[in-house]
Order: structure tokens, then C-alpha cells, then sequence
């Protein structure tokens, strides 16, 4: 085979994102309907903000549940449109949406639950999107729909390097994944990730090197920001997906159960 194949933006690339983080879906969306029960208000309308390559959609909609899902990437949402069979594609629309900017006033109170699970909201780097995101994701709920949000809050005393990895398969191929988050700025609220996907295979021999910057948000700012965007916070879980485990106040990974505290 060739050299090394280089690539720069791993949503290009939605097979092998799967491969890694669709591992735990049958988890997760356990986790959100225990929690739905627990919290919501037991309705069947389910929004994904950046719903990526659609694993939670297409989990959703076989659990007899109706999906919304919207992305900025053309090619998460190509595989996620291919991935339903016919009986599922009925209870599920898919559109081109950002989430600083998405609203349909059609959609307006329609959403039992809105969830955003995997750190995805610290894709909006500003004060201005995040609220913007929030007060609109509001507006799409019902007043008693339920908003989980999944991102890790930031310790703005760290100065240590974090980094995580994964391995998965796909089609006879070894997908290994490294993600690296550098120490975060406080002042400029970002801190800088690297991931690092290789896919080597028989047919394939991938290099895929994504950078970015994600919004760092501590504790007291993210509180700050739900209160100001009319949420209330219910509880905070973490990334172990108990329902009955409430985050520990050293944890970083955290997922709030946002209630709608004005229309
Ligand atoms: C980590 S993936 C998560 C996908 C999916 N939610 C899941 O759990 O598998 C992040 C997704 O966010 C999308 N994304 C990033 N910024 C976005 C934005 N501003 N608006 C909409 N989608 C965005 C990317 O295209 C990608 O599909």
C-alpha cells in the first residue's frame, strides 16, 4: 500500500468517528430515557443539537421515539440519513442547522426533550452563541421539556495536560483515537484540543489530525449562563450515566438537567 493518507477534519469522516464513540449509545440512551422518567415529562418528541453522524437518532427512532436532528456537517448528516431503513426514516427529519443560530418558530414548544451529550456545546466559542444557543433550544421545549446537557465544566487551576484514548474496528480496520486538551485560558475562555484518529487497515492507511479550540465554561459561569438563558438546573450527573448518581463536586464531567424557568 501507499504512504500515509493526511487528513484535517475527522466529521469528514463519520464511519471512523463512529467507530470510536458509538460504542457506548445503547449506555447513553439508556441514560437519557431513565432520566426522561425520572425528570421530563414522558413525551415522545426528542431534538439532538448537532446530532453528528446520528447514533442517538437512529437509537431513538427504534425505540419508537420521534427524532429531530441537526448538524453543520454535510457529511455527519449523509451517514446518518443512510443509516435508517425506510420504517425509521418516518419518525425522524434531519436538517442543516448551527447551533448558534438554530430556530424554527414551526417547532416552537414542540420538544418534549432537547439533548446534547458529548461536550459538543463548548463548540460555540462565545458568550453571544452559547446564550443565543441556549435561549433558542429553550424556546423549541415544551414548558415542562427537560434539556440534558453533557460538556466538561473547566478547573481553571489546572496547568496539566489532559488526554484520553480509545480503540475501535471497523470493516477488518484498527481505528485508534487520542484526544488531548491543553491547560485552559481564562482569560481568552478557550483551551486548545487536538484528536488524532489513525485508521490502519488491509485497504487503508489514515491519518486524520483534527485541532480546535473549545469554550471553557467553570462552574459558576456555566450556572451564570443557564440562569440568564431562563434555565434552572435540576440536577448534575456525570459521565457514568447513573440516573441515580449525582456528579461528586470534584467532577468535571457533567451532565445538567436544564428545566425551562420562563417561556
Ligand atoms: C462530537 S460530535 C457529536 C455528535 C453526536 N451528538 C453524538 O453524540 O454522536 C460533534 C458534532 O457537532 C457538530 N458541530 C460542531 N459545531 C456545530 C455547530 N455550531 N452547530 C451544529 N453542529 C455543530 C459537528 O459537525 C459534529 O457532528
Amino acid at each position: 500500500m501507499k504512504g500515509t493518507q493526511q487528513a484535517t477534519d475527522w466529521y469528514r469522516h463519520p464511519a471512523y468517528y463512529e467507530a470510536i464513540f458509538g460504542t457506548d449509545t445503547t449506555k447513553e440512551f439508556d441514560f437519557l430515557e431513565a432520566m426522561h422518567a425520572r425528570h421530563g415529562n414522558g413525551g415522545r418528541r426528542w431534538l439532538e443539537p448537532a446530532c453528528g453522524a446520528g447514533r442517538l437518532i437512529e437509537e431513538g427512532a427504534r425505540r419508537g421515539l420521534t427524532m429531530f436532528g441537526y448538524d453543520l456537517s454535510d457529511e455527519m448528516l449523509a451517514f446518518a440519513r443512510a443509516r435508517l431503513t425506510p420504517t425509521l426514516r418516518r419518525r425522524v427529519t434531519l436538517t442543516e442547522g448551527d447551533m448558534a443560530t438554530f430556530f424554527n418558530p414551526e417547532l416552537e414548544g414542540r420538544f418534549d426533550v432537547a439533548f446534547n451529550l458529548v461536550s459538543t456545546f463548548r463548540y460555540l466559542d462565545s458568550d453571544e452563541a452559547a446564550c443565543a444557543h441556549l435561549r433558542n433550544t429553550r424556546r423549541l421545549l415544551a414548558p415542562d421539556g427537560r434539556y440534558f446537557l453533557g460538556f466538561h465544566l473547566t478547573d481553571y487551576a489546572r496547568s496539566d495536560e489532559e488526554t484520553e484514548r480509545w480503540k475501535g474496528e471497523i470493516d477488518g480496520a484498527a481505528v485508534d483515537c487520542f484526544t488531548w486538551e491543553g491547560p485552559p485560558d481564562r482569560k481568552r475562555r478557550r483551551a486548545p484540543m487536538t484528536n488524532r484518529l489513525r485508521v490502519r487497515g488491509p485497504d487503508v492507511n489514515l491519518d486524520i489530525n483534527t485541532e480546535w479550540n473549545f469554550r471553557t465554561w467553570s462552574s459558576a459561569e456555566a450556572r451564570s449562563l443557564f440562569s440568564r438563558t431562563g434555565f434552572r438546573v435540576l440536577a448534575r450527573n456525570d459521565f457514568d450515566y447513573r440516573p441515580d448518581q449525582l456528579a461528586a463536586s470534584d467532577r468535571l464531567d457533567s451532565i445538567f438537567v436544564l428545566a425551562p424557568s420562563e417561556p
